[in-house]
């Protein structure tokens, strides 16, 4: 697994650079595989990426191909898709509504049809069906982005919670105990199965969690983002001077 850190002044360079960063990732999958198999996160973090990576390229750079992006989401909160914790309601606020993907290729988790366990399962045939898998094949997402709780989970992959030992789906429902809610996230295999996973984390509230997970050993159960480890793809973090102000060596 390869490693990369980028470190930013402040949380609008994190939006540009992070923009940039999901530019290039979309453009090599076009060039590479006619299409660019790309899964975002929710939460605060990645809002004003996604309205960055909305607007026209910098510097006159070409159009971002998006009729060529497949879009699903890393994580999903069991609410409505149009209640205000809805991480597809944000994507959809913040970049959807605003780009020309045809809807056949955005794939929410159908929070509203089901309960969680069965969101989960209808999501996890909808990703084997947009990748076109055999049984127990995993998905090979082009890109990740995930962020960083201050308690060291990714997506919904929460600190000593059951999801991080599933090895057998894609995606999982998991009643977050801390936040009293359930959740729908795809597993550690999947995440790990992907060409790139890129990480943003933004704010001094992240940096003791952020300098635990570079620097501290591998304990995933207790910083589940350690437990992402890409086996043939690479993992590169995007962070603001505030959330890398404890690292003590820049790897
Ligand atoms: C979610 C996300 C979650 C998020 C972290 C960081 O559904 O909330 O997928 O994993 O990335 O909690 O959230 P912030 O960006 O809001 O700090």
């Amino acid at each position: 697994m390869a490693h990369d850190l980028t470190i930013v002044a402040d949380a609008e360079a994190l939006a540009r650079e992070g923009a940039r960063r999901v530019r290039a990732s979309i453009a090599e999958a076009v060039r590479a595989r006619s299409r660019c198999m790309l899964a975002l996160s929710g939460g605060r973090t990645p809002r004003a990426l996604y309205e960055s990576l909305a607007g026209p390229a910098p510097g006159g750079a070409d159009a971002t191909p998006w009729a060529r992006v497949e879009l699903f989401l890393a994580d999903e909160r069991h609410v409505p898709p149009d209640h205000p914790d809805s991480n597809y309601r944000m994507v959809r606020e913040a970049l959807l509504s605003r780009v020309g993907m045809p809807a056949a290729q955005v794939h929410r988790v159908r929070t509203e049809e089901f309960d969680a366990t069965g969101a989960a399962v209808a999501y996890a045939l909808d990703v084997a069906r947009a990748f076109g898998l055999a049984t127990r094949q995993w998905p090979r997402f082009d890109l990740v982005l995930l962020g960083m709780g201050s308690d060291g989970h990714t997506a919904s992959l929460f600190p000593h919670e059951p999801a991080l030992d599933e090895r057998e789906h894609v995606a999982v429902a998991t009643r977050v105990i801390k936040l009293q809610t359930w959740r729908i996230t795809l597993t550690y295999p999947v995440l790990n199965n992907a060409r790139e996973v890129c990480v943003l984390v933004s704010g001094v509230v992240k940096a003791a969690a952020l300098q635990a997970v570079l620097e501290a050993p591998a304990d995933p159960e207790r910083l589940p983002i350690q437990g992402v480890r890409p086996r043939q793809g690479i993992l590169r973090w995007i962070v603001d001077e505030a959330a890398a102000s404890r690292l003590t060596r820049i790897p």
